[in-house]
């Protein structure tokens, strides 16, 4: 569970998250908002990228805040990157193995995590394909596959959906439910697009200008005429 407290941000005269509250409870939550919200930069505060001038973050009892960013990897925080981090020189399992060799045990439980890893996410048979051969959805498995490394217990995953066609968002879809269960742990999903929201995340939160619009269950807080409004007036 994630529960933040009065959370502000502060880059020069704007506030990317303004004194903000919110939980993370569900095994698979949503956080939705029109571009600009502030999604990106609370996945970066959680994560420690970005510090707050303000604000508390609990995972479970742990004070993430007084964290550094290796400690929050070190107590199970994942997290994805709008932007895919696949390296073009390594294949598909040995850019999972990189992640590996930080944060698994010992060398024979880190070669069955990144093959149960590459298995999880479908792509087994592509193991040795180079990065740059790897096609959009398969680096998408990737970075998936690396946040499931060393006992994740809270993976934050920022727009893994952007830019796949039908068929893939359905793979992700069915993939994505299955990660709670399958590696005792919750997920926090970021996504534009509300059918995959609804269809994965119990509850969802959503973000407008840095403070929290709604909150709640996931088909509740869709239909809310104010979340509702959000979106049909800027985008
Ligand atoms: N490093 C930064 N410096 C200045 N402004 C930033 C920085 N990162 C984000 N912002 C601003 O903070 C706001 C929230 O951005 P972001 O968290 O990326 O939104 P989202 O992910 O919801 O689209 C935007 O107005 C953005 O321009
Ligand atoms: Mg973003």
């Amino acid at each position: 569970m994630i529960k933040i407290d009065a959370l502000t941000v502060q880059f020069g005269g704007i506030k990317p998250l303004d004194a903000l509250d919110a939980q993370f409870v569900a095994p698979i939550c949503g956080l939705i908002g029109p571009n600009g919200a502030g999604k990106t930069t609370l996945v970066n505060v959680l994560s420690g990228f970005v510090a707050p001038i303000t604000g508390t973050i609990l995972l479970d009892d742990t004070l993430l805040l007084a964290l550094s960013p290796r400690r929050r990897v070190g107590v199970g925080l994942r997290r994805t990157f709008q932007q895919e981090l696949v390296v073009d020189e390594l294949t598909a399992i040995e850019n999972i193995q990189a992640v590996a060799d930080h944060v698994s045990g010992d060398r024979a439980s880190a070669r069955r995590e990144v093959a149960l890893a590459l298995d999880f996410v479908g792509l087994g048979e592509r193991r040795n394909t180079l990065g740059r051969q790897l096609n959009l959805f398969e680096r998408r498995m990737v970075e998936i596959a690396k946040t499931l490394i060393g006992r994740p217990r809270v993976i934050l995953m920022d727009e893994p959906g952007a830019g796949l066609n039908e068929i893939e968002t359905d793979r992700l879809r069915r993939l994505l439910i299955e990660i709670p269960s399958a590696f005792d742990c919750q997920l926090v999903l970021i996504d534009h697009d509300a059918d995959l929201i609804a269809s994965v995340c119990i509850e969802t939160v959503v973000l407008d200008f840095g403070k929290r619009l709604a909150m709640g269950p996931t088909r509740a807080v869709l239909d809310d005429p104010v979340v509702r409004h959000a979106y049909l007036g800027r985008e």
